[in-house]
């Protein structure tokens, strides 16, 4: 069978990213182009800097992406952009652009949710998967658990019902005075101290997230105790959001009856969260986690999820619109 090349677009938020993947799996290239300096100094991304800093980007990330793929526009198949959900002044940009390309080759255009995605990511790290299986996707801007049912087909099973749990990091760590972005941050500082504070925890009746009130108790300890020990607070903030986290997925488990259960998102990251994961493998579950620079927005992740809509028949046109807050289902 002659390989499928498709070539994702990726600028739902703060990085330029292009890339060239070979049936869904093969990474030819994939160059990401972050603007995380840019917005550093500002605390978090403004969005309107985001959009102006595609626009310088995108030809010359598109250009790099295919000189180190090694193909020429001729070998591509699919022109596969991001179209939500994210800023939608920077998907604009990604998303012009490719259907500029797609226009102007003569290559079918293939519209891609940014969260399935984040899912393909782990099709990329582990050429052996397939669903169905259960997805724990945590980003900046979304915490869902996600039953993958076909390369295609998605049934949201849980999510957040305030902040997304990239979100809360990223408050913590400004709170705490760690600078955006704010996970990694956390991450490092709360390995050297201790969980010594207790913080709220939440039960719903269905498989839904609540960060706010973990995040706020976190704050409100900064405030009231400004010589806090820092490692410390991190440290309590780290196992009260793993916790929340591995308790909703083990119920995911018994709901959907699925013993594999895969990470994806920024947050995926997380060595907490990683190290709780693994634990699960004593319970006789798959864990699977996206290599770390998979974790993170690029887009060899859309150009696999890109690559399955592609051969499952699915097309857009002219008309496809960016969508801020598209839905995974
Ligand atoms: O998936 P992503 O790159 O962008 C979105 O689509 O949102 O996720 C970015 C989020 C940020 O909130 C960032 O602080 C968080 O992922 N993140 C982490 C870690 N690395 C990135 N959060 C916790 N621990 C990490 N190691």
């Amino acid at each position: 069978m002659k390989d499928v090349i498709t070539l994702g677009i990726e600028s739902s938020c703060d990085e330029t990213s292009v890339a060239v993947v070979k049936n869904g799996r093969e990474i030819l290239s994939n160059i990401i182009d972050t603007q995380i300096p840019i917005h550093e100094k500002y605390g978090g991304v403004v969005p309107e800097i985001a959009s102006r800093n595609h626009i310088e980007a995108i030809s010359r990330v598109t250009k790099k992406a295919l000189e180190e793929a090694q193909i020429s526009w001729d070998d591509i198949d699919a022109i596969t952009p991001t179209y939500g959900p994210g800023l939608v002044g920077a998907l604009l940009v990604g998303l012009s652009y490719a259907k500029a390309l797609s226009f102007a080759l003569d290559k079918p255009l293939v519209g891609v949710n940014h969260i399935q995605g984040h899912i393909a990511a782990n099709y990329i790290s582990y050429p052996e998967l397939e669903p169905p299986f259960l997805c724990m996707m945590m980003s900046g801007g979304n915490t869902q658990i996600v039953y993958v049912k076909t390369y295609t087909e998605f049934e949201l099973l849980g999510k957040t019902r305030d902040d997304a749990i990239g979100e809360a990091f990223d408050k913590v760590a400004r709170v705490v005075g760690l600078g955006y972005p704010g996970g990694p941050k956390v991450d490092n500082l709360a390995k050297q101290g201790n969980p010594i504070y207790e913080l709220p925890q939440t039960y719903f009746d269905n498989l839904d997230f609540s960060f706010s009130g973990i995040k706020t108790a976190v704050i409100n300890l900064h405030h009231k105790m400004p010589d806090i020990n820092k490692a410390d607070l991190c440290a309590s903030f780290e196992k009260a959001v793993t916790e929340e986290v591995v308790k909703n997925i083990k119920r995911a488990i018994k709901k959907v009856n699925v013993n594999t259960v895969v990470l994806a998102g920024g947050v995926s990251a997380n060595s907490f969260i990683r190290k709780a994961f693994l634990e699960l493998e004593n319970e006789k579950i798959k864990v699977y986690m996206p290599d770390l620079k998979l974790c993170t927005d690029n887009a060899a992740m859309i150009a696999s999820a890109g690559y399955y809509q592609f051969i499952s028949g699915k097309r857009d046109n002219m008309q496809l619109n960016a969508i801020p807050n598209l839905s995974l289902t």
